[in-house]
């Protein structure tokens, strides 16, 4: 039985989401299939296909009452669009069905745990939302909400705890055993995340906290991840209120890996790195899943929530999903690369080898705005280094965005100030990468709407929405001093 709030949400999305014409949508981002979207939920294999849920306000393109949009996908490019899985019917999720995962149970059916958050009159007057937390079980289309929500409540939080916050669990298995990491406010007023245990999924028991912030990265962390990696653990968070720390951490709503060994006894990450996930402008609350393979493969909302609220008034949906990315670890570090599936969409292959480039240069058959590029670029002289190196994408002469690679400070800026957007925005971003004697790979993934750089093999990640005309499809490079690239190039085609 599907509620009235579900089925009208499904009705509008059924009439309006045609409306918006694939054309006029990125080519291999996820985007709503109409109204809003935030974080990716539920990022999980259910019977042998790859479900996304999200975060969902159908009727605007403005953050609002949460639901749960549903794609799912056999090669992480191709989306194949369901109806609306989840929408705030319930007196536990009166005030939104927040973020949260999805798993495939022994018995074929698809769990789905979540935030529910209802909005109480408390003593003194004032109106606050509890967040606690709920299953769902369903068919993969269709799930029924479990009659003894919410499972997790403010009864279950360690002391001090905040009832008020307490959001977007992350649900895994390990063999019979079903565990979830979520996150809290501790009394401190900064992060935490708290590990659960549960035999069935739906009767939980509170296991310990994973790992705090005590104030130091950012204060309330979101969305979790926790997993094994390359022998190692990882856990993802998306704080809130950061302060920038040197070009590591910005400002804002944040993105954070910590990367260390797991005490199950005492149910604690030891920490060993800690890191930024993504070094650009547009990226929040990522979340993974484990393929058949063996690949951990991660997909984040390819948003800032600061900028989200600039929009341009024609849109008929807002918000857009990173391309899946596989990770590993290498020397204590995160790496992340677009899902190997990417590369059967390359075409037309350009292909520059040694090219010397002193000042700025366009190179035949290089440019496009659905495309997928790798630069080399080393000093020509080791005699004489070069100062910068540039690539500049989505132009038109008057618009650009560019990539610039300083070699005497080891540092990218990614810019894209004359994206050609009516706002005053953040458009820029510095971060360091690691010294190579100037030379650096660049990987970049150009579609629509967006920018997503990945620099010597995966080593960081730095992803930008962009608004340009797609008529704006120039690719050039510049250099200060001289430099020897290569360049491949490809259109990326999806059928
Ligand atoms: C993160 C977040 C989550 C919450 C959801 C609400 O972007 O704030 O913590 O569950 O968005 O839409």
């Amino acid at each position: 039985m599907i509620s009235e709030k579900l089925k009208k949400a499904r009705d509008f999305e059924a009439h309006y989401g045609p409306f918006i014409q694939d054309r006029n949508r990125p080519a291999y981002h996820l985007t709503p299939t109409i109204g809003w979207m935030n974080d990716p939920n539920g990022f999980s294999l259910y019977k042998g296909e790859y479900h996304l849920f999200y975060q969902y306000h159908p009727y605007d393109t403005k953050w609002g009452p949460m639901h749960w949009g549903h794609v799912k996908t056999k090669d992480f490019i191709h989306w194949e669009r369901l109806p609306a899985a989840m929408a705030p019917d319930m007196d536990y999720d009166r005030n939104g069905c927040f973020s949260g995962s999805a798993i495939e149970l022994d018995d074929g059916r698809q769990l789905l745990v979540y935030t529910g958050v209802k909005a109480v009159r408390e003593e003194n007057g004032e109106l606050r939302e509890h967040q606690t937390q709920c299953v769902a079980v369903g068919d993969g289309l269709n799930y029924e909400k479990y009659e003894e929500n919410p499972v997790i409540t403010a009864d279950d939080l360690p002391a001090g705890g905040s009832p008020f916050d307490f959001r977007d669990p992350k649900i895994w298995r390990e063999g019979g055993t079903f565990y979830l990491v979520v996150g809290n406010r501790p009394a401190d007023g900064s992060g935490s995340i708290l590990m659960y245990e549960s035999a069935d999924g739906l009767r939980w028991k509170y296991k310990g906290v994973l790992a705090a912030c005590h104030n130091q990265f950012g204060r309330m962390w979101e969305c979790p991840d926790f997993f094994e990696l390359n022998g190692k653990y990882v856990l993802l968070t998306s704080p809130q209120e950061m302060t920038a720390i040197g070009l590591e951490f910005h400002a804002g709503n944040g993105n954070l890996c910590l990367i260390g060994e797991f005490d199950r006894e005492k149910c604690h990450l030891v920490r060993e790195n800690v890191q930024a996930i993504d070094y650009g402008l547009d990226f929040y609350a990522p979340q993974t899943l484990l393929t058949p393979d063996g690949r951990r493969v991660m997909i984040g909302w390819m948003q800032n929530w600061e900028t989200s609220n600039c929009q341009s008034s024609s849109m008929r949906c807002f918000g857009q999903m990173t391309v899946p990315r596989e990770l590993s670890l290498k020397d204590g570090r995160l790496y992340q690369n677009p899902v190997r599936e990417l590369k059967a969409c390359r075409s037309y292959q350009i292909l520059y080898r040694n090219v010397l480039l002193t000042g700025m240069t366009t190179l035949q058959n290089v440019r496009g705005r659905v495309v997928d590029m790798t630069v080399n670029i080393r000093p020509a002289s080791l005699n004489a280094m070069y100062s910068w190196f540039k690539i500049n994408v989505a132009g038109d002469g008057e618009h650009m965005t560019t990539i610039r690679y300083k070699p005497e400070c080891n540092t990218i800026r990614i810019d894209r100030t004359r994206c050609g957007f009516p706002h005053d925005i953040v458009n820029v971003r510095d971060f360091v990468v690691r010294p190579r004697g100037g030379e650096i790979k660049l990987r970049i993934l150009l579609d629509k709407y967006s920018m997503e750089l990945f620099v010597n093999d995966g080593e960081q990640a730095a992803t930008t929405v962009i608004y340009t005309d797609v008529s704006a499809d120039a690719i050039s490079f510049e250099s200060m001093g001289s430099v020897i690239m290569d360049v491949e190039k490809y259109d990326l085609i999806i059928d």
